[in-house]
């Protein structure tokens, strides 16, 4: 079975780039422009020794590694790293060259070379790792010769503050279509400066981040969940992962679907009845909600008393937007994805009990503060998460009447029962055991989540992984060891 994030990859080759980055107004240093890949990756170009490559913008990992077949730069190691990929296993080899890329440059940055054998990426690609250096695997294996490419840049400049922005454009949005997206680094996008005044969300930490790093991760609101009929839908989380009576909330901008536990899909989703079933997707990893395309979903999220509403064109996609093939329900109406996908994570990948991924950094624009998560860093201050809403309810309705009603608003007539979820609801409460109606099968389920893992930076692991492997080796005078899985990621913007 074809991870989720490779197979973005085999179809960003295959559409071969058709979204045209668009620019609003000139850019300015310590600025990414971003292009949107049909709402399935947000990519910046950079130079790596020289070398042009088109790189995947990724929050939940911390490693930069491109794919080339031949580049000059320093050996950090002779030691090859092998990436578990299909159909066979990639290796890297763990270098260090000059990088740039808009408003930026590191001299002797290191990163992944990735042999082009056996990954389903293709020559020029690659990842950008913006997570905080405790869970760069190369930093672990290397030290400060490993530094993440962020941290380099802000050792250097002691004076930025330590931050970065993310505005992820909407590909099928009828008012942004000259907005791909855009990352800054120690600066806000113009317009956007509000952001600095909204709450700063802790960075939280727990006994995992000990095992497999640092992301950044923060807390959910009680009751900070709403479901389409405005009223808070249960999180189950795990206290012993989170550390905290509240849920734990990752992000991804590399990845078009978002992960909740499997009851909280449902309550979303089910409640439209024979609009709405839990089904696979072939492009798709697991099951995943199909929804009829004509259904407007309103959620909402909180995070520091502060309203997030998800546009209802990003609780559900359009597969053909995405670049997938078409879908149909069993009524014969056109089916659009459940952006949030059922995934009990915490029970697999002990560190996030959901994950928020572009279809909500579309709708909230994103400021990671790396604060004392830089290694050596001079600025001591706390590691935070700040949010601000990109969503005007008001148009996003009118924005869902002509992309998906052609025009004529239908959601007032429509009716759907929520209060037959509410009991639902109350029955999956404690058991997310992840075997809900409708079936996720347990193995299908665990692949949904090493994917997960593997597009969230599982690098670390395989990379840990690999020292403990080398190590042991050493010890018994054998040739060098194994490793571990990794996989490939995808980035978006908002309006
Ligand atoms: C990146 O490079 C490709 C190929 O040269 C180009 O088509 C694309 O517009 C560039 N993207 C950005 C954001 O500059
Ligand atoms: C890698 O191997 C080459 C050739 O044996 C050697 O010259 C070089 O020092 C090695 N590099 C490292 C980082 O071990
Ligand atoms: C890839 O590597 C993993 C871990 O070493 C191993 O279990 C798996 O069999 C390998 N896959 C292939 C196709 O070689
Ligand atoms: C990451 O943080 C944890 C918890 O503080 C610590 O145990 C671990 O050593 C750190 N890892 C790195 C690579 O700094
Ligand atoms: C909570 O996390 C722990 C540690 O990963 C795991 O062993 C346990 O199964 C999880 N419990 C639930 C209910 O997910
Ligand atoms: C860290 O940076 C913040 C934001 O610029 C600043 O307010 C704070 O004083 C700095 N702290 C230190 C110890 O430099
Ligand atoms: C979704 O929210 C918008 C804005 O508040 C509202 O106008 C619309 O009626 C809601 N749609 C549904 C189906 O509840
Ligand atoms: C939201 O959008 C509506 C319709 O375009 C507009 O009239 C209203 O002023 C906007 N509200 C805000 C707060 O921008
Ligand atoms: C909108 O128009 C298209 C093309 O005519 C049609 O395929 C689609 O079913 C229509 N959608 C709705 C909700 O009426
Ligand atoms: C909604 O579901 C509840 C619980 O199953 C049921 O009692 C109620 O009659 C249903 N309402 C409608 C309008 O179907």
């Amino acid at each position: 079975m074809l991870f989720p994030s490779l197979l973005f990859f085999i179809l960003l080759s295959q559409l071969a780039y058709a979204a045209t980055p668009h620019r609003h107004g000139k850019r300015s240093p310590g600025t990414l422009d971003l292009v949107n890949s049909h709402n399935v990756q947000y990519s910046t170009n950079i130079t790596v020794a020289g070398q042009s490559f088109q790189v995947a913008i990724d929050t939940k990992s911390s490693d930069l590694w491109v794919v080339s077949d031949s580049l000059q730069a320093t050996t950090l190691s002779n030691d090859t790293i092998v990436l578990l990929s299909l159909p066979s296993n990639a290796s890297g080899t763990a270098m260090a060259a000059p990088v740039e890329f808009g408003g930026g440059s590191t001299a002797n940055q290191a990163f992944l070379l990735v042999s082009p054998d056996g990954i389903d990426v293709p020559v020029g690609h690659g990842v950008l790792g913006v997570g905080p250096s405790n869970s760069s695997g190369i930093f672990v294996l290397f030290d400060s010769a490993g530094n993440t490419v962020m941290d380099n840049l802000f050792i250097a400049n002691t004076l930025a503050d330590p931050f970065i922005t993310i505005f992820l454009g909407r590909f099928d949005d009828p008012l942004a279509l000259d907005f791909d997206g855009e990352l800054t680094i120690a600066q806000t996008i113009p317009g956007w400066e509000a952001i600095t005044n909204e709450p700063k969300l802790p960075v939280t930490t727990s006994a995992a981040v000990t095992i497999l790093g640092q992301k950044f991760q923060v807390l959910l609101d009680d009751n900070g969940f709403l479901g389409p009929d405005g009223k808070p839908i249960a999180v189950p989380f795990n206290s012993s992962v989170t550390n905290s009576p509240r849920p734990t909330v990752g992000f991804d901008s590399s990845s078009p679907f978002s992960q909740v536990p499997t009851s909280v899909a449902a309550a979303i989703y089910s409640p439209y009845g024979a609009d709405a079933q839990l089904t696979d997707v072939s492009e798709v990893d697991g099951a995943i909600w199909v929804v009829a395309c004509d259904v407007e979903v309103n959620v909402t999220l909180l995070f520091g008393g502060e309203a997030y509403p998800v546009h209802p064109l990003d609780a559900t996609l359009d597969p053909v937007v995405l670049g997938f093939a078409p879908l149909a329900l069993a009524s014969g109406k056109q089916g659009c994805i459940g952006s949030f996908q059922p995934a009990d994570l915490s029970t697999e990948l002990p560190i996030f009990d959901m994950v928020l991924a572009q279809p909500f950094l579309r709708s909230a624009y994103t400021l990671l503060y790396y604060g004392n998560l830089i290694q050596g860093f001079t600025n001591k201050s706390d590691p935070y998460v700040q949010l601000m809403s990109t969503v005007n309810a008001t148009q996003a309705h009118q924005d869902f009447i002509t992309q998906r009603l052609n025009g004529t608003d239908t959601t007032s007539t429509s009716t759907y029962n929520y209060s037959k979820v509410s009991s639902q609801l109350d029955v999956a409460d404690d058991s997310s055991s992840g075997s809900d109606s409708g079936g996720l099968p347990w193995k299908t389920a665990k692949i949904v989540i090493i994917a997960l893992g593997a597009a969230c930076g599982l690098l670390l692991i395989a990379i840990i992984a690999a020292v403990v492997a080398w190590r042991r080796a050493k010890e018994r005078g054998e040739a060098r060891g194994s490793y571990q899985p990794v996989h490939l990621p995808g980035l978006d913007k908002a309006y």
